[in-house]
């Protein structure tokens, strides 16, 4: 995002769908994009920071039935929790609505009439789960199947276990009802589809020359573009949800009027702010999307394309947050590898800065981001604690005790050019959705002032010359004003403390970075510090680590229990959504494919095998699928083998290339997500969490046969 650019700018986040609570990977989209907003308004730019609810969609339909209440009655539950949720976590939001408000209903219609009215979209008689034995269409989550690109076991508009790929109604293999767990037919249903095909050159150029945000968003979207867009099948058969114009037995898919929320939320706000929400949407504000990684698709390809057809501005960025993951391993909350905000974390105490500051520092934005709670306590201890709580501390105490007010002083040149380079990079940082390091920056300038502290002696000045003594504080006082500006984003709550403490009079969350630069006033009383930050020690630290593994003990114990009674774990017992109960029969079956021992074979059958070792040339991430990677390795032979590897949840392409791995080469060719794989790389997986990729001893030819 430009610096200099003066636009207002609406800061929005990915909807968190209204169907289960808050967890820790929500959180990489919110907190974020709170600092971002914050830093923005600090840079004196005009923000409005909005985001609501997703309430619509086939899960939480299917939700509601399990739980025997309505979708309204478990969407207005969850709603209120994540509003709370957000609130004492100090992420503030000018507006936070629903997308079943009726702004929303509104804004959908206006815009998909648009769409119908321009000719975008069509009718469409295509083949529909349906169950005879419940006598209804099945879309979506209400149906289960075979992939027609990989064959795994999925849903009806989404490959979730094997290649990711998005799925139309109509493409499943087999279908089940999962209602009634019975066997579904196809039936003919006109629906109604987008043509997203006609947009591909103007996505191409608008993603190569207008979108900003995060690169990993960018190219993956310029990579499906590329790869060739489809119409879009944006009906479904559903009673909740946004009425298809015309159509009352049909809604619109969630993906159309999800993000149509953001627009509603706008209008929301600007209606209670007198202000207005055209000059985002239909003017040339800027808008800035937080999203996590998971769902650039929807974000970089469908939306741009729905507003430009409906004639709305388009996204100005796309920021697209890497995964978390906790205590390294895969985030999952049916294998208990989930921390909720509130049971897990606010529930004990913790203050919620120090989760913000986490989230902030812990890796660059859009890598993968580990949760773990030893690293929570070490980054606690060393850099809240031990570097800008220490400098707070020590120098507001000395200065309470010794003057009980902000003493005379001058502030030296060395201090103010400091506070200026502190200004400058975390500014520059912050328009690269560079967090970590504006962080970094920020903490680079405690650090000055804990030196400035240091090699100054105020506790020696203090006898020897007083005046010294006092011009030393003056300028540590300026320096923990200055940090509470440059740390108010990523810390609101306890530089608000602080700024108290100083005896700041004006609201420091709607004051400027600029303010940094006006030297503190002599004279002014200060409070009786507190200590803004305390040391995580050991035995807190323990204990939720021990609460974790029970969470896995027990997921396992579950799994376990399902597979000896040989059924599926029960969805109503707090197993969250369906999606979860489905991911768990899959570990259940790679379980008994563990301890299966297969019949002896002769040493003919294995001599058939043709595996040779192969360095690893190129690895690249598959459209839509975030288990796949295409790999081309040298295997001896002239030009290079194409495979197909579901390595992506365990390797990064750096990882892999220049790797030397084996190879089964005379496999016959399969397609994987519509890439051809000759060959199969070898890997040893302990259907748990672990899949490491076989690799030779030593560095042998690329070739070289294995016997
Ligand atoms: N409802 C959709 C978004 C619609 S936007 C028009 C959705 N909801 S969600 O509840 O699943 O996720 C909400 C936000 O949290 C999204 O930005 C999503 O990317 C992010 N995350 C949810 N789980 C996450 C992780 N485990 N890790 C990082 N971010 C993830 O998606
Ligand atoms: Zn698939």
């Amino acid at each position: 995002m430009s610096e200099s650019s003066s636009k207002p700018v609406l800061v929005t986040c990915g909807l968190p769908y209204a169907n289960g609570t808050a967890h820790i990977g929500h959180l990489r989209t919110y907190v974020p994009a709170d600092i971002f907003a914050r830093s923005l308004r600090k840079e004196g730019r005009e923000v409005t920071f909005i985001c609501g609810s997703d309430t619509h969609g086939t899960p939480i339909v299917v939700n509601a039935e399990e739980l025997g209440i309505t979708p309204k009655e478990l969407v207005e539950t969850y709603h209120r929790h994540f509003d709370e949720t957000f609130k004492s976590l100090g992420i503030y939001f000018d507006a936070f609505g629903t997308t079943d408000d009726p702004e929303n209903h509104n804004r959908t219609l206006d815009i998909v009439n648009k769409l119908i009215e321009k000719g975008y979209v069509y009718p469409k008689t295509i083949e529909i789960a349906y169950c005879p034995k419940c006598n209804r269409f099945l879309p979506d989550r209400y149906v289960e199947g075979a992939c027609p690109h990989c064959g795994e076991t999925a849903r009806g508009d989404e490959c979730d276990q094997g290649c990711g790929k998005h799925l139309e109604p109509g493409e499943l293999q087999n279908p089940v009802c999962t209602i009634c767990g019975g066997p579904a037919e196809y039936r003919q249903q006109e629906h109604f589809f987008f043509k997203l095909s006609e947009f591909s050159d103007y996505l191409m150029d608008y993603l190569s020359h207008d979108l900003g945000g995060t690169t990993n968003a960018r190219n993956y979207a310029l990579g499906w573009v590329k790869q060739g867009l489809t119409d879009w099948c944006i009906t479904r058969n559903l009673e909740w949800g946004v009425k298809f114009p015309g159509h009352d037995d049909l809604v619109v898919y969630v993906w159309v009027d999800a993000p149509i929320g953001y627009i509603a939320f706008t209008e929301e706000w600007a209606a209670r702010a007198g202000d207005s929400w055209e000059k985002y949407w239909k003017n040339d504000g800027e808008i800035v999307h937080f999203i996590g990684g998971d769902i650039a698709y929807h974000h970089c390809i469908f939306w741009p394309a729905m507003l430009k057809g409906a004639e709305y501005s388009v996204p100005t960025a796309v920021v697209a947050s890497g995964m978390v993951k906790i205590e390294d391993k895969k985030f999952s909350k049916t294998r208990g590898y989930v921390v909720w905000v509130g049971e897990d974390y606010l529930d004990h105490g913790f203050h919620p800065d120090l989760l913000r500051y986490y989230l902030a520092s812990y890796t660059s934005h859009t890598k993968e981001l580990n949760f773990s709670w030893h690293v929570l306590q070490e980054k606690i201890n060393t850099e809240l604690v031990a570097v800008l709580g220490n400098f707070l501390y020590r120098t507001m105490l000395f200065a309470f005790k010794n003057y009980g007010e902000v003493p005379d002083g001058e502030l030296e040149p060395e201090v103010r050019d400091e506070i200026e380079k502190a200004i400058t990079e975390v500014k520059a940082a912050m328009s690269e959705y560079e967090f970590k390091r504006a962080v970094d920056s920020a903490m680079a300038f405690a650090s000055f002032g804990n030196s400035y502290f240091q090699v100054n002696e105020p506790w020696r000045l203090i006898k020897e010359d007083k005046k010294a003594c006092g011009n030393v504080l003056y300028n540590c006082l300026h320096i923990a004003k200055a940090l509470c500006l440059i740390f108010e984003p990523v810390l609101p709550q306890t530089m608000e403390n602080a700024w108290k403490e100083l005896g700041q009079k004006g609201d420091l969350h709607a004051a400027q970075y600029s303010e940094a630069l006006v030297p503190i006033k002599a004279g002014t009383k200060l409070e009786k510090p507190q200590l803004l930050f305390t040391k995580l020690e050991d035995d807190r630290i323990a204990e939720m680590e021990e609460i974790a593994n029970q969470r896995v003990k027990a997921a396992d114990a579950k799994k376990n229990a399902a597979k000896e009674n040989d059924k599926e774990p029960s969805k109503s017992e707090g197993m969250g959504p369906a999606e979860e109960a489905a991911k768990s029969e899959k570990a259940k079956a790679n379980k008994t494919e563990q301890k299966e021992t297969l019949p002896l074979i002769e040493y003919g059958d294995f001599a058939k095998l043709d595996i040779r070792v192969g360095k690893v040339l190129l690895a690249e991430p598959i459209k839509k699928s975030d288990k796949l990677l295409r790999v081309e390795v040298d295997i001896g032979e002239e030009k290079p083998r194409q495979l197909v590897a579901g390595m992506a949840s365990y390797y990064t392409s750096e990882e892999l290339v220049g790797k030397y791995v084996i190879v089964l080469t005379n496999l016959k060719p399969a397609k994987l997500c519509g890439v051809e794989s000759q060959g199969m790389m070898l890997a040893a997986d302990d259907c748990e969490n672990i899949v490491a990729a076989l690799t030779p001893d030593k560095e042998v030819k690329p070739g070289s046969r294995i016997r």
